[in-house]
Formats: C-alpha cells, structure tokens, sequence
C-alpha cells in the first residue's frame, strides 16, 4: 500500500504541474471600454478565465472602480485600470489580445450604421494606439458598426505598416449565441448540443444563419426557418427595443465576448482545431471582408473554411447581403483614408 500511495502521489503531482499556472502561458488580455455596459460583465468574465495572466482596464472614465471591484476576485489574473488617453499606451503595451467594445450604442429606431459618425472616430484613434504600443496583438473588435469598423481598423493598420490580417477580428458570436439559442427553442434540442455556423456580417440581413447545417439537425418547415433567420437578424433590435432607449445587449455580449476570446487564447496557446466564426480579411466571396467558420491557431486565423453547402433559401440570403456588406465595407475604407 505504501508504494500505491506514493506512486499515486506521483501522479497527483505530476498532474499538478500539467495543470499549474506555470505552464500555462502568460498572456495580457486589454478591453478598451472595459468601464461600460459591455465592458464591466466581459472584464468579469475575462477574470475568470484561467488562460488570462494580466487583465487590463482601459475606459476613458470610471475604470479605477472597475478594476477595483474585479481585481479582488481570488483568481489568476492581476487586474490594472488605467483612464484616459495618457494611459493608453501603459494599457496596451504586452497585451496578447486587445478586445475593443468601446464606442456608443443604439436607441430604438436607430441602425447600427448610424452609429458609425461617433464610433468610427473612437476606433481610428484606439487601432492607431494599438499599431504603436501592442502591434503584434490579436484585435477582437467588438464597436459597432462591425461591418465598417473592422476595415477601418485594417486600413489604419496598413498606414502603420504592420497590419497582419490573420490578426483583425470582428466579433459576431452574438449572432451564433442567438441562432444556437432560436434554433432549440424550435428544434426541441438540447442547446448546449446545438451547433448553427453564422455568416456575411453583424447587421440586419448581413446576418446570415445556415440552420441547414445546424446540428443536431431537425425537419423545420420553410416557415420556421425563415422566422429564425428574421430572428437572429433582428436578434440585437429584439434587444434594443426592449430595453426602451437604455442601450443595446451587454449581458449576452459580453458572454460572447468572453467565448471569442477565449477561442482565440487557446489557438494562441496551440490547442488544436479552434473554430468560430468571426467577420475577418477573406476570399470565400468576392467582398474583402466577410464571416464565417475560421480557424484559431498560435498566429491568429489559420484558415478561413469553406462556407460548405446552403440551401436555395440561403443562396439568396447570401447574394442579397452583398450590396449592403459591401458599402458598409467601402465607408470604412473611405472613413479610414480621408
Ligand atoms: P456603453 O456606452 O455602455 O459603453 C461604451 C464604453 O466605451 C463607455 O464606458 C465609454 O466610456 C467607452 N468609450 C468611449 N470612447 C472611448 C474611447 N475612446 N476609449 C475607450 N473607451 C471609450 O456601450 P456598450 O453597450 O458597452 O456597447 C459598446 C459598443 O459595442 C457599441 O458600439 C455597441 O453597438 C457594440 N455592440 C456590439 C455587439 C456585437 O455583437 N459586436 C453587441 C453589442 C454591442
Ligand atoms: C447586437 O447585435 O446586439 C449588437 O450589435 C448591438 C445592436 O446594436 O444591436
């Protein structure tokens, strides 16, 4: 007995040197607008995740008390808060990832692209910040307009001349969140078995849901699958509209927020066969930036997949996106080059 338990207690130690903080990576995780509706529950969440070894709080206001409040959770990360623009570059400076959901949000009635004269500004300067102090970071950008501000990042990346579009992220796991969630509702599934790839762009029909590839798959009439879709294109005005002028979702954002990251320090980290989708630099279609399946690796994007087979239904939705991708891709551009 006595041998079993010693080499038992070998095993538990070697177990927990696999497992201890040691050899898991170092890795500086920065939210730019960590103060904010999305960013206060994402820096919650962020702290908790074990792959994070230094959270940064930056916000133009209010992220002393941020930082104060998260950094006393009992878990791995140190957490610091730095405010306003002369602490930007200490906020930056080694960060891994820089997840960016600073910027206003919609009221009732408005689209996402009216919030592109407020929120276009915010993300030029924050990319020019990120291209000086942290150029080799993965960017998961979460500000909207999501189909204009990602090409704006790009572009000012490419002025700096370090712009690596394996790097750029634009976050559109909310819309998986959703369709995941709308399709068990319908399917009868249990949800945390549901998989529904989500691709085009984060706004309105450029939100295109392939629920004929979801899975587990389930018979659904045409009808129900075009009110799902309807659904999860309109899945952030459902929210809007809901909280009646108080802003947009922050709670299921920041979850996704969370998911996104996560995915992306692990493919940082090397865990293998990573995939989300996200809204990222691509030549699956003729328009230059676009979502779908991709997947993480230690340098970023590893391979953009194929958008596999969509139903007739689907084709349609694809092709009738295109326009409005594309213009809100050019504004970016334009935006980004005046
Ligand atoms: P919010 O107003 O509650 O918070 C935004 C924060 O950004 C504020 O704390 C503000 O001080 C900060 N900020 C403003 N300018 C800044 C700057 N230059 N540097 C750093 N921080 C700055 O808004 P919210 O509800 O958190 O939403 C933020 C953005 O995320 C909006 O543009 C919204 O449309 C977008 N959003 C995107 C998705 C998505 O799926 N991609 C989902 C939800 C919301
Ligand atoms: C969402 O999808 O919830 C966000 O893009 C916020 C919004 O304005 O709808």
């Amino acid at each position: 007995s006595v041998i079993v338990r010693s080499s038992s207690s070998a095993k538990q130690s070697l177990l927990r040197r696999s497992f201890s903080s040691s050899s898991v990576p170092e890795r500086k995780v920065a939210i730019l607008g960590a103060a904010g509706g999305i960013g206060q529950p994402l820096a919650l969440l962020m702290k908790l995740n074990p792959l994070v070894s230094s959270l940064s709080l930056f916000d133009i206001a209010n992220t002393p008390g941020v930082a104060a409040d998260v950094g006393h959770i009992n878990t791995r990360s140190e957490v610091v808060g730095y405010m306003g623009d002369d602490e930007l570059a200490k906020a930056l400076e080694g960060a891994d990832l820089v997840i960016i959901p600073a910027g206003v949000p919609r009221k009732p009635g408005m689209t996402r692209d009216d919030l592109f004269n407020i929120n276009a500004g915010i993300v030029k300067n924050l990319s020019s910040a990120i291209a000086k102090y942290c150029p080799h970071a993965l960017v998961n950008m979460i500000s909207n307009p999501v189909n204009s501000t990602v090409p704006i990042a790009a572009e000012i990346f490419k002025k700096a001349g370090m712009y690596d579009e394996k790097k750029l992220f634009g976050v559109t796991t909310l819309d998986v969140v959703r369709a995941k969630t709308f399709y068990a509702g319908k399917a009868n599934v249990p949800v945390a078995e549901v998989n529904v790839p989500v691709i085009g762009g984060h706004a309105g029909v450029t939100i295109l849901p392939l629920f004929s590839q979801a899975t587990p798959q389930a018979n659904l009439s045409a009808d129900v699958l075009t009110a799902l879709t309807k659904r999860t294109q309109d899945g952030g005005t459902e929210v809007v509209e809901a909280k009646a002028g108080k802003g947009s979702a922050t709670l299921s954002m920041a979850y996704a927020g969370a998911l996104f990251a996560d995915a992306c320090l692990k493919g940082l980290n090397g865990v293998p066969d990573v995939v989300e989708c996200s809204y990222v630099q691509s030549t699956i279609t003729e328009l230059p930036f676009f979502a779908s399946k991709v997947r993480l690796g230690k340098n970023g994007v590893e391979e953009v997949l194929d958008l596999g087979p969509l139903s007739d239904f689907e084709k349609e939705g694809l092709e009738a996106l295109k326009p409005e991708l594309k213009s809100s891709i050019e504004k970016g551009v334009k935006f980004a080059n005046q």
